[in-house]
């Protein structure tokens, strides 16, 4: 018996103007799957979340979730059906507190009300690490706890899929593996995780599978340290700092 895919692209394409990000890409998520994607910078890779996330059209092909097809469907729409995204570079409302953040989300994402997303909101803030600093605008965060609120408020809506965007990018090893931890837990809870992240250490403690984008491609995809040994991917990686974490041969052969 084969299950309906949390998450299918099927046969996406999408260019702008000479630079094409996505050739004909086709990619399922199961339910529950935790799937890290690695790529060199401007390769694609935040464009396809947006695809997913319906804030960018594919020029051709099709987004499926849970056997749905969400092609044309907006944003708001998606995130109802159950995707919760983060954003590459954080965007709280500042002004709002942490827990006023994720009430937010509560109410417009997972159309809870009343005492339902206030209790929501709270248990989203302790799995995240931020009940301590719920009252604190978020504009006076530092960078560990805005990462971990982008989650945070992509929780908040009560997603099945959740779509990380470098989260644990600018943050310090400690911190990265708090972060790590965060996510582990997670997706250990069952949810359908897609994590883009540079920081590949990261990914592999935490994903089960994993692809490399570049051109538009999937040049590699299945298990992380045999995807990161892959001769096409470090070539892509070559002359990348020693931050990306790239496993060395010995390692990943
Ligand atoms: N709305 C847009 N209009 C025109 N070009 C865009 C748009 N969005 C992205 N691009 C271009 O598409 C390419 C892919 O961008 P994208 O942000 O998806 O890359 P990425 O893989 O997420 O890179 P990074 O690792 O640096 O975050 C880049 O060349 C970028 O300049
Ligand atoms: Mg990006």
């Amino acid at each position: 018996m084969t299950t309906t895919p949390l998450l299918r692209l099927d046969g996406i394409s999408k260019s702008f103007g000479k630079v094409t990000v996505a050739r004909d890409l086709t990619l399922s998520v199961q339910p529950g799957e935790a799937l890290g994607i690695v790529g060199p910078n401007g390769a694609g890779k935040s464009t396809l979340f947006a695809m997913i996330a319906g804030d960018l059209r594919p020029d051709s092909g099709a987004v499926w979730l849970e056997g749905r097809q969400v092609t044309g469907v907006p944003p708001h729409a998606r995130t109802r059906a159950g995707i919760g995204r983060t954003f590459q570079v954080p965007r709280p409302f500042e002004h709002l507190t942490v827990f006023e953040n994720v009430l937010v989300c509560a109410h417009q994402g997972a159309a809870l009300k009343g005492r339902r997303a206030q209790a929501h909101a709270m248990n989203v803030l302790e799995r995240t690490g931020l009940a301590e600093v719920a009252n604190t605008p978020a504009g006076r965060l530092a960078l560990l706890p805005r990462k971990r609120l982008e989650v945070a408020r992509a929780l908040g809506t009560g997603p099945r899929l959740l779509l990380l965007d470098e989260v644990a990018g600018g943050l310090t090893e400690p911190e990265v593996l708090e972060l790590v931890a965060v996510v582990k837990d997670l997706h250990a809870e069952g949810l359908g995780i897609v994590w883009i992240e540079h920081v590949v250490h990261a990914l592999i403690r935490t994903v089960g599978r994993m692809i490399c984008l570049a051109g538009g491609d999937v040049v590699a995809d299945g298990e992380p340290l045999r995807v990161l040994a892959d001769r096409r991917v470090r070539e892509l990686y070559l002359g990348a700092g020693p931050e990306t974490g790239l496993p060395g041969e010995e390692e990943g052969s």
